[in-house]
């Protein structure tokens, strides 16, 4: 049922002022708002009412005197005030982890418009698709889109009011956002978590494009990035610099260490049992500390590799850019 609420163009239980709903997760937000902000309104008008009755009609007067032992305890009472607002918490807690679901994991089978978004003191940077770096974040109208969020130095939140969506910038680890934009045009991305002087200017623009061929042009434009690498360059320079391809081949052969080609988005086994998926979180753990997850079949002979997370990200993306194949 609430899965079927969530499908309607609108909540029935809207709050009036709040912004347009830009985005996938916008109405299943407003309907557990909406719910626990008239739910609140009803209690708090009930209890308010009942309170001021009650003095006025039970006040103390010489013709009722308080009884003798004065009542301490109803049972039935208690079981209701119990469990109706237990059943009320119920229904919002499931209401809402519908909703945060959809906003972490994608529709399985889209193939979302990745971008690698940056956070720092005191603005944002977003790596696009194809290389393309820019203080503005594009995305395109009916097509999910997957955040992955950096910090380079303490918590930022990335927040689009009209997306419903806000997510916090952590530093040494990557988050996540998962929707998909609806309507064509331009929104404000707003720093939603306190950090330092500037903090109140930290925004960007988000252009949702009305189509891809919107979006590609606008990504082909003046160059791949702004003055920089492109996040794949770091990754592929990275690779040579720091040393990785003494143990890491990147064309399937194993050396010292597994090989980078095909590594990327498969589930392996570890070295004494156990096995997870080779993602954001298992690549930055493999540099920072590569001894904790050893992929079965090697021996942990790597030193942990001070990487900015720049180059991180990179090597994030370097690795995605491994498929397997010819
Ligand atoms: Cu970044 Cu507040």
């Amino acid at each position: 049922m609430i899965t079927a609420l969530h499908r309607l163009p609108a909540p029935l239980l809207a709050v009036g002022y709040l912004p347009e709903r830009a985005s996938s997760v916008a109405t299943g937000v407003d309907h557990v708002f909406g719910f626990l902000f008239w739910l609140s309104a009803f209690f708090l008008a009930l209890i308010l009412g009942l309170t001021v009755l009650f003095v006025v009609r039970y006040r103390a007067r010489p013709s009722r005197p308080a009884p003798e032992p004065s009542p301490d305890h109803d049972d039935r009472l208690e079981l209701l005030w119990t469990g109706i607002p237990l059943a009320l918490v119920f229904v919002l807690f499931a209401a809402s982890t519908k909703v945060y679901l959809d906003m972490t994991s994608a529709e399985p089978g889209a193939a979302p418009l990745r971008v690698d978004v940056t956070a720092r003191r005191w603005s944002w940077w977003f790596d696009h698709p194809g290389g393309k770096g820019a203080k503005e974040l594009h995305l395109v109208a009916g097509r999910p889109a997957e955040l992955v969020l950096a910090s380079t130095d303490v918590i930022h939140s990335l927040y689009v009011p009209e997306f419903r969506l806000k997510q916090d910038a952590v530093p040494g680890r990557f988050t996540r956002m998962v929707f998909t934009p609806t309507v064509p045009g331009t929104f404000q991305i707003l720093c939603a978590e306190y950090c330092g002087t500037n903090h109140s200017g930290m925004s960007a623009p988000v252009v949702v494009h009305p189509d891809q061929a919107s979006f590609d042009a606008w990504a082909a434009e003046g160059g791949a990035v702004a003055g920089g690498e492109s996040l794949l360059q770091v990754g592929k320079r990275v690779y040579d610099e720091k040393g990785c391809s003494g143990c890491h081949s990147v064309d399937g052969t194993p050396g010292v260490g597994p090989s980078f080609k095909g590594i990327w988005g498969k589930v392996h086994a570890f070295q004494g049992g156990g096995s997870a998926k080779v993602d954001e979180a298992y690549v930055r753990e493999s540099i920072v500390n590569p001894g904790a997850k050893v992929l079965a079949g090697f021996e942990n002979l790597m030193p942990p590799i001070p990487l900015e997370e720049r180059e991180i990200q990179g090597v994030v993306t370097y690795l995605q850019s491994l498929k397997e194949g010819p």
